[in-house]
């Protein structure tokens, strides 16, 4: 390969710090960092940096519900995200904060730009303020009846029954989200973009190659709407960076969001010696590719490139938009266990089986990407450990028992060799267009045939042939050899195995350009397991561990709201109430689940007979406490099997969780196996 080294930035949108990293925000790190890892298996030089998004009204009153400065809490939440992150195995070379100095300092200098340059345009509106907390309130935090269709309790932008957008002083009966009261209209001078002076050189740059289609049909739908000034300032009380020249108007966080992007990186420019100006000064030759979900694109195609354009930097390379993860081919739900964090997976899983699975399914569109855990299972199992690990292993063995780990000098077969050289061009290109699905069907189905081809050598028949030794080891080291280009071509999506392997092949395996010559002739190392199968089992774990994670984040929200009304869960019959079989039970043993945090094993004697029910209690019950009392289960809930055992029923507890849980116990008298009506 000839082709001349470049400078590549690569960067994935910040995540809120206010929240845990999920398994939907993983689909777009893991598709970056492949990419990244991809360009320096090239030999490219190629940098990924990004950070928290730490501003906003939602961090600030985050903070104030906590009693804590937000300083400290985004803080923590810094760390766990990188240890999240570094545990996937993103190969980030700087993860900071946008509430940093770097990114202050250029914010300010981004917006002098513009404001000198004739960008901002300073006026006065109306919005709505609520008066008990002291603050302008953003849509998202203003509630009240849809103007359309008469939805109660709908958000101030947007009706989510009937898909309407109006204005949060459209809502009939508004309501502060943040206190309950009714928010008053109040004017105050916002700061705003002047973005419709951009039109041309956004269309210029929108048709420079930097976007996938359908984003630019969208382009051009807003284009045709026409291009609207952006409100880009807040009144204080706000936590974020204070316009400069004001006392209480800060930057909009979705100002100082993106130049996130360009501290982040100036941070690891400073640490490493790179040079700064040859990243972002306005005609640089080097290489910015954002990556980003499809529901901030707006963000990205006008606002962002438009203050580049207006403040004297370059322009983004790319900007590529995926689709949203969905699980069993629904949103990410709390209920049924599927908003999974990542750290609940990494407490199960490992980081390379979500990563081949998210990898075999991202292509170069949108569209959503749906996980569906059979197939996840399935998928991982029989491509990653039983097509790909499965050649190392066969082969392994006998170069080391038999040859003394010695690979032989010769391939029996250059022909089929050279086709695994010979598809890295094909691949690459998957890879270089984000057709990641397309590259794993191909390299899997090279898998295919290096499989095919020791199944029809069957070295372990040869090998009790006499004088066939020779030619064992040679079929041997074809087949190690076909696997080290296979894990080449995999290294970007399985970073981790990649390493074990390379580790076993005393060779670098990350370096595309090295299976241009095949290992002959040289030492390898024991076979160590490079991964295992998926245990189903797991799934079930982090989906139970999805469900138990929720029960404390509940109990907390349900008590800020105080238990209105609206909590009340929707209408049933009689009938229905009568479908369900609650019986009066006497707990004759209670023991802790040792692995699980949240759950006590209960048996329960209903008089006919005795159940075994996993219950959530553990937080508010010593089990011995527990044993003799009359309390009130579900007698006809359909089992549910767990990782411990299975669950015959549920017991009635009142409370938002946690410590606060109440066990129902019926009046005295009352006998196990009553009927309770
Ligand atoms: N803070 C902004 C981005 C600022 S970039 C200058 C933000 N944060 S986020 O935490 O909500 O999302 C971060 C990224 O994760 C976004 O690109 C978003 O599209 C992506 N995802 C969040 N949830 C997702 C899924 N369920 N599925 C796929 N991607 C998801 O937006
Ligand atoms: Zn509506």
């Amino acid at each position: 390969m000839t082709e001349k080294t470049r400078q590549i930035l690569v960067t994935s949108a910040l995540p809120y710090a206010n929240g845990a990293i999920h398994l939907g925000h993983m689909l777009e790190y893991i598709q970056t960092d492949i990419w990244a890892r991809f360009q320096r298996c090239q030999g490219h030089e190629c940098y990924f940096a990004w950070a928290d998004d730490a501003h906003g009204a939602p961090v600030m009153l985050w903070a104030r519900a906590e009693g804590k400065p937000p300083e400290e809490l985004i803080d923590i939440m810094n760390e766990q995200h990188k240890t999240d992150f570094r545990d996937f195995g993103i190969s980030f070379d700087n993860y900071t904060s946008t509430h940093s100095d770097y990114n202050r300092e250029l914010v300010e200098l981004i917006y002098r730009n513009l404001d000198q340059a004739g960008y901002i345009d300073r006026r006065n509106i109306q919005q709505l303020y609520d008066e008990e907390e002291g603050m302008f309130l953003p849509d998202r935090f203003i509630r009240g009846t849809c103007p359309k269709c008469r939805t109660e309790d709908q958000y101030g932008d947007s009706c989510e029954s009937c898909g309407s957008t109006y204005s949060p002083t459209d809502l009939i009966d508004p309501r502060s989200a943040v206190t309950g009261s009714k928010p008053v209209m109040k004017e105050s001078e916002h700061y705003f973009f002047r973005l419709s002076e951009f039109e041309e050189p956004l269309k210029t740059w929108m048709s420079s190659g930097a976007l996938q289609p359908e984003i630019i049909n969208k382009l051009q739908e807003w284009f045709t709407d026409g291009l609207r000034d952006w409100d880009i300032s807040r009144d204080a009380p706000y936590f974020g960076f204070r316009i400069p020249g004001t006392d209480d108007k800060y930057f909009y966080v979705w100002v100082d969001a993106p130049v996130g992007y360009i501290a982040s990186f100036r941070e690891l420019c400073d640490r490493e010696g790179l040079d700064f100006d040859a990243w972002w000064g306005k005609d640089s030759k080097t290489e910015v590719h954002h990556f980003i979900g499809k529901d901030i694109v707006y963000f990205h195609t006008l606002f962002w490139p438009a203050m580049l354009m207006g403040a004297g930097f370059r322009t983004p390379t790319a900007v590529y938009a995926h689709g949203f993860l969905t699980v069993d081919g629904v949103k990410m739900s709390k209920s049924r266990g599927t908003f999974i964090c990542a750290r609940t997976y990494l407490d199960h899983l490992h980081p390379d089986y979500l990563r081949y699975y998210y990898a075999a399914k991202l292509g170069t569109g949108t569209g959503d990407i749906d996980l569906n855990l059979e197939d996840f299972v399935q998928r991982v199992n029989s491509d990653v450990v039983g097509k790909v690990v499965n050649i190392a292993s066969r082969c392994a063995g006998f170069i080391q028992r038999r040859f003394e780990g010695r690979l032989s000098d010769r391939l029996p077969d250059q022909e089929l060799y050279g086709r695994f050289v010979a598809s890295r061009e094909l691949i690459s290109r998957d890879f270089e267009t984000r057709n990641y699905q397309s590259a794993i069907r191909r390299i899997m189905a090279l898998a295919d045939e290096a499989n095919r081809y020791i199944d029809e050598e069957k070295p372990w028949l040869q090998i009790k042939e006499d004088g066939k030794a020779d030619h064992v080891q040679a079929v041997c080291t074809q087949g190690i050899n076909l696997f080290r280009a296979l894990i080449s071509y995999l290294a970007p999506v399985l970073p981790f195995t990649a390493d074990r392997a390379g580790a076993f092949l005393d060779t670098d395996v990350h370096d595309w350009r090295g299976i241009d010559q095949p290992l002959l002739g040289v030492a390898i190392n024991a076979f160590q397991p490079l991964l295992t199968r998926i245990d189903p089992l797991k799934i079930e774990a982090v989906i139970e561990d999805s469900k138990e994670s929720l029960q404390p984040a509940a109990a907390e929200s349900a008590t800020d709201a105080g238990f209105a009304v609206e909590d009340v869960a929707a209408e049933i019959t009689i009938d229905d109430f009568t479908k369900i079989d609650l019986r009066v039970a006497r707990i004759v043993s209670a023991e802790a689940v040792p692995e699980a945090d949240k759950l006590l094993k209960l048996t329960l004697d209903i008089g006919a007979g005795t159940r075994t029910v996993f219950a959530g209690i553990k937080s508010a019950y010593e089990p011995s406490g527990l044993e003799g009392r009359l309390t009130v289960m579900v007698a006809n809930l359909k089992p549910r099997k767990m990782r411990f055992g299975t669950s015959e029923g549920m017991v009635l507890a009142a409370g938002p969780g946690g410590e606060d849980l109440f066990l129902l116990e019926p009046d005295s008298g009352a006998e196990p196996g009553m009927r309770v009506t």
